[in-house]
């Protein structure tokens, strides 16, 4: 029997370890630290995902033989490297490839050089030099800020005039507001229209693009409140046609792993690309070097293929011999979060209707949950992302929206307009 160990302990996590339970290899999972959720489908254990060491000497002691990396930090430090220079199976990007997350200034000059599109942009190091480009006469408002590094999601800004872009370069480049993650910044071109998520698996030569997908970032209904990590998402997106999906692999998807290949980096993994399909065509907004989150928690539900067939061909190699293949049925995942998230809020409070959302038929997925005397609690900003598959995505909104309406815990907040974008 195989061993998977998944590296995590989100809602992302807990549908990848879900989907893994189904395979007709039978695989007995592992998930460090995982969540309470994902304890009824896998074994727990206490270390962080960022405890690379730990990771190994896991691994070793109890002959995992695959490890699936899923959150950013870990990849951009290469826990991928380190567990196949120990002689261990890893799924996921090598340090060098996941810099095309953990670095913006890496990705755009990249997406340069490739004629990839994406915005125009410029790289900044010292405040004066980014107020003087802001202040050039066609520069356009809002104008786009990004720190260089990971700033958990943090790390865009769109000031809508002058004073306040001058103000966010001085924050990020003089007062470090992300740290090191912001002592480079890029500013780019601000771009309009759908914007679309569409995961792909590669295995460096082969790339199998998912179904799309769309998230919803902001806290409250009506796109209102603060950038969150998501408070929904649905597959497919409704603007995602396969003309725009030949396009993109044309002219995007293809072209960043060869890109990577020219450079002399190996892709083996998922890349996220975040699209934005605007007047001149799709560009690229965003690569991520993982699965995303909540939009896998909506995407592998819709997956017929084994997840271990693939993760194993991913590392060998071999993806152009795997058919992935998906339900042609809608899929959406609501989040429901702690009260006040994404600022502070309280934890401990018990869930209920749990069960109840089960039998109607809705998968749901833990994203920051914890058993107290064998009570579901509540124990982080987004809680629980409750999912389900229908004829359409009317049908599954419906359906995960049905769920939504029987769980219950004090101070309990979600959007109800997932899907309506
Ligand atoms: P990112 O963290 O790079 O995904 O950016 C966060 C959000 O900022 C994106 O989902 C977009 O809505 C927005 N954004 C980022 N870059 C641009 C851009 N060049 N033009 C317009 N909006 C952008
Ligand atoms: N949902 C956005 C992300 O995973 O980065």
């Amino acid at each position: 029997m195989k061993k998977v160990l998944v590296i995590g302990g989100g809602g992302r996590e807990h549908a990848i370890v879900w989907k893994l339970s189904q395979s007709a290899k039978k695989p007995e999972l592992f998930c460090a630290p995982g969540n309470a959720g994902i304890g009824q489908l896998a074994t727990c254990v206490p270390i962080k995902a960022m405890d690379i060491e730990g990771v190994v000497k896991f691994s070793k002691e109890n002959a995992i033989d695959l490890v699936m990396v899923a959150p950013d930090d870990p990849l951009a430090a290469g826990m991928v490297d380190v567990l196949t220079e120990n002689g261990i199976r890893a799924f996921g990007p090598c340090k060098a490839a996941a810099q095309i997350e953990a670095s913006k200034v890496f990705s755009k000059a990249l997406m340069k050089k490739y004629n990839i599109p994406t915005a125009t942009y410029e790289v900044f190091t010292d405040s004066q030099s980014a107020i003087a480009y802001l202040r050039r006469p066609e520069q356009k408002f809002p104008a786009v800020l990004k720190a260089d590094g990971l700033a958990l999601g943090k790390g865009v800004v769109l000031p809508e005039n002058l004073a306040d872009a001058e103000a966010a370069a001085v924050e990020m480049l003089d007062h470090g507001q992300f740290g090191d993650s912001s002592k480079r910044i890029v500013i780019e071109e601000y771009m309009t229209g759908p914007e679309v998520t569409v995961l792909a698996f590669t295995d460096g030569k082969t790339v199998v693009p998912m179904v799309s997908s769309q998230d919803h970032k902001r806290a409250y209904d009506g796109d209102k409140g603060l950038n969150t990590g998501g408070m929904g998402a649905f597959s497919p997106s409704r603007h995602y046609t396969p003309e725009i999906a030949k396009q993109c692999m044309e002219e995007i998807f293809l072209p960043t792993v060869k890109a990577l290949a020219s450079e002399g980096i190996v892709y083996k993994g998922v890349i996220y690309f975040g699209l934005m399909l605007t007047p001149n065509g799709p560009r690229v907004v965003e690569y991520n070097a993982r699965f995303g989150d909540p939009e896998t928690q909506c995407i592998l539900p819709r997956l017929k293929t084994d997840l271990i067939d693939i993760f194993d061909a991913v590392i060998d190699g071999t993806l152009d011999q795997v058919n992935v293949e998906w339900k042609e049925e809608a899929c959406a995942c609501v989040v429901m979060a702690s009260g006040g998230y994404p600022l502070s809020y309280e934890k401990g409070y018990p869930i209920s209707g749990l069960d109840e959302a089960a039998e109607k038929g809705t998968i749901v997925f833990h994203a920051g949950t914890v058993l107290k005397d064998g009570a579901f609690c509540n124990n982080g900003g987004r809680v629980l992302g409750v999912t389900a598959l229908g004829a359409d995505l009317q049908a599954a909104l419906d359906k995960a929206y049905t769920g939504v309406h029987c769980i219950d815990w004090k101070d309990v907040h979600y959007r109800t307009d997932i899907g309506k974008k």
